[in-house]
This record gives C-alpha cells, structure tokens and sequence, in this order.
C-alpha cells in the first residue's frame, strides 16, 4: 500500500513542543536531509509560525519562507492557514486574504492546508479561490471533533462540499488527538468510498493511541499522512515519521539514510531546548485522559491558569462538568483556537460566578450573532435570545461585512513597510510587525491567547 509522507517537525512538531522556537537557521540546517528523504511535502509554514518568528525571533518570516525555498530542490512546500483568519485570530478582509495567498504562492508555498475552527465553509471561500487563481493546491482540512452532530456521515458531506469547492485534496485534521482508531478506520474508508480527490489524516499523539490510529487510516486506504520526524514527535506532536515508515514498509518510498542524518541534526537542536526549558517532558507524556474528556491539553492548562489567577483552583473539576454543557449549548463548536479559549472562558465564569450565563464575554455574543460563522449544531433560540436580546444574527459570510484594507494599510506604513510582504505582516501582527521593522529588539509581551495553540 503506497502512503505519502508530509513532515510536519518544522511546523506543528516544533509548534506542539517548542512554543514555535526553532529559528530559520536550525531550519535551514536539517532541511537537505529532509529535501533528500523522499517527502511528498514538508509542512514548514503558517500557523503559528508566522507570530513566533516576528514576536519571540525577531526575523523575517517571509525571509524565512524564501530561505527554506532556496534550500528545498525535490520537495513541495506546505502551510497551514486558518481560512478567512489567516494566521491569526479573527476575520480579515478579502483583499488581505487574497493578498497573503499570492505572496505565499509566490514566495515558495506550493500547497496551502487551508481550515475554519467551525468547520463553515464560506469562510474558506475568499482563500479556495485565491489559491486556484494563484495555481497552488488546495488542500480543505475538516476540523475533527465529536458530538453527537459530529457523525461519519457529517464528514462525508463536508468533504464533499470541499471537494465542489474545487479542493485538491481533503484532510481530516485532529489537531486534539481525539480520533479513535476504530473511527478513523470508518471516517477513512467512507471518505475513499465517496471522495475522488486524496485524503490526508494529521493527529496528534497526545492520548497514545495515535499509531493505531495512523495504522487503521492506513488499512482504510488513506493516501497520505502527516507525521513528524522523531526527536519532534510524540507527546502532543505527530507519530514519529521512522515508526509508520517501517510500519508500511518499502511502500513508504522514505530514505531512512537521509532520515537518520536528519534525525542526528535535530536531536542536537532538541537537546538545546531541553537545556533551556522550552522543551518541557510533560509534553512528551502522553495525556489518555482526552479520550474521556475529549478536552484538548492545551486548553486544560489555560483552565488551570486561570483559575489559579483568580485563586479557584478548588473549583477545577465543577470547570470540567461545564465544558460540555456550554459546548452543548453553543451548538457543539470543535474546541480548537478560539473556540477553546471561548468556551473554557465562559465555563468558568459560569462556575466562579455561581450562576450560569450571569456574566458572558464580548467573543461569546460575537459568537451567538453568527459572526465567527455558523455553529454546526443547533442553538436554542431562547437560549440565543437570553445572551443577545434582539441583537441581528448574521445570516450570511461574516467578512462580507469587511471593507477592503490593503490600499489603505500600504498608504499609511510607506515609510516603513519595505514590501507588501511587510504591509500584510502589519496587517496581521500590527504591533509585533512594526516593532520587528523599526529595529527594536525588546522583548515583547507574551499575549495569552498563544497557550494551548491547538492546531
Ligand atoms: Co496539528
């Protein structure tokens, strides 16, 4: 059985272990070996890695993207993009949404994994399309979740939604490591039933069962895996890239010469961010509880942050019995960024306040008037009506309500913006972006939204 092995160790593994930290330079240093290795596609872009090297790195990320092209001769390249997000956190415009796929596209990006936290299709549409017009691929992720709106047969129609939207290939993304192997036997199998296009699967190894959950997806004739080479795996990071590579066999089509020197590159930066606390060994643990709980780990430690900082840690486990009840009542949102965040926040509010819904966040109304998109489950209308009063719920593509911003952010930063590479870094990290141009080389202030990044 042939699978295709996308490399996700200098993207989501670094991302999952290091807080995004490895720099251009440790990049650039394994990535022959990884060129030479016999990859489909090396994940080496997006997510969070545009923030980290502007805000923690103070470097380039486009130069970084430039770089990695330079250096990669045999191997496509591969990004992550959250849709009408982009790389961040909220809905950008049209236009900066085109504009940041044409720059991907033309700095070196050959396939962009393109998802939306709801999985609401309309806000892929804006960045499908641009990425057709730009000639890369487009790969649609289906966000993976369970609920009981959450079905095989939810996926399926999805994927084929995706597939009509003109994708190149589907992904099925668990970016909690919360498929279980029997599930993603079916999920697999279904899709390759009713699907023409080729079918990804990305997990994490957080719970432990991540490996029979590759081996099934594999038996169900998936075409291509993501997995991470092994001193950036496991943990909250993919399945190793040697283990499933053995697992398959010669059908992997992998150089396990290239792989090993790359192996060897990589323990050594790992071993640096052991030394200096990056790298913390409870992330390599695995967590089975998810599997009880199906809350991401990421978004276990910001309850525990914050109810530390209100002094409640005594109130945890009554936290936890609320996360589903208000998962339930928001429609069954995936619980990955800003979901998480969202649904953890109100949890605890419900909790501390001793009173359920008395106090509710700005994002959480933003939400319930549709403009993070559609919920997949259903809201009760009184329930909607308790939190938003007569508030108007969007019936329609919240970025439609955007005007465009690129003219007139260029205009406004011509004296420092050097490109329109530089005017769309600005468009999405506007402080961190003008502190890297001006030269600063403070340290900026780490925002919290960053812990718990589950993607
Ligand atoms: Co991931």
């Amino acid at each position: 059985m042939s699978v295709k092995f996308v490399e996700t160790a200098l993207r989501d593994g670094h991302q999952s272990l290091l807080a995004t930290r490895l720099t251009t330079d440790e990049i650039l240093s394994v990535l022959p070996e990884l060129d030479k290795a016999g990859y489909y596609a090396l994940e080496v872009w997006g997510g969070a890695t545009f923030d980290a090297c502007l805000r923690y790195l103070n470097e380039d990320p486009w130069e970084r993207l430039r770089q990695i092209k330079a250096n990669t001769k045999n191997t496509k390249l591969q990004m992550l993009f959250r849709g009408q997000n982009i790389l961040g956190y909220k809905h950008y415009p049209d236009d900066i949404v085109e504009k940041f796929v044409e720059k991907s596209i033309e700095n070196g990006i050959d396939i962009i994994r393109i998802f939306d936290a709801l999985n609401d299709l309309r806000n892929l549409e804006t960045s499908a399309k641009a990425i057709k017009k730009y000639n890369g691929h487009l790969q649609i992720a289906l966000a993976y979740t369970t609920s009981p709106v959450h079905s095989v047969d939810y996926y399926v129609d999805l994927a084929n939604k995706a597939q009509a939207m003109g994708a190149d290939s589907i992904c099925i993304k668990d970016m909690s490591g919360i498929l279980m192997p029997e599930v993603a036997y079916k999920l697999i199998k279904a899709l390759k039933e009713n699907i023409k296009i080729p079918i990804n699967f990305h997990t994490h190894s957080t719970s432990g069962l991540a490996s029979v959950a590759y081996k099934r997806a594999i038996d169900a004739g998936v075409d291509m895996v993501d997995t991470a080479l092994s001193p950036l795996s496991g943990g909250t990071s993919q399945v190793a890239t040697e283990a499933i590579a053995t697992l398959i066999g010669d059908e992997s089509k992998l150089d396990f010469v290239h792989l090993k020197n790359a192996k060897n590159i990589l323990t050594k930066i790992k071993d640096k961010y052991i030394e200096n606390g990056i790298l913390n060994p409870k992330a390599l643990t695995p967590n089975p509880q998810i599997l009880q709980s199906q809350i991401p780990g990421g978004m276990i430690s910001n309850l525990l942050n914050q109810l530390k900082a209100q002094n409640a840690l005594d109130r945890y486990e009554e936290v936890l019995e609320e996360v589903p009840r208000v998962r339930k009542d928001l429609g069954y949102p995936p619980l990955v960024t800003p979901l998480s965040q969202m649904v953890g926040t109100q949890a605890i509010m419900n909790i501390l306040a001793n009173e359920r819904y008395k106090l509710v966040p700005d994002e959480i109304k933003a939400y319930l008037r549709g403009k993070y998109g559609k919920a997949p489950g259903k809201i009760d209308p009184e329930f909607r009506k308790s939190i938003i009063g007569n508030a108007i719920v969007l019936d329609y593509r919240p970025a439609n309500d955007l005007e465009p911003q690129f003219e007139k952010l260029k205009e406004k930063f011509k004296n420092i913006a050097r490109s329109e590479e530089d005017v769309l870094s600005i468009a999405l990290f506007e402080p961190v972006a003008l502190k890297y141009l001006k030269g600063l080389k403070d340290e900026v202030i780490e925002f919290t939204l960053h812990t718990g990044d589950q993607s």
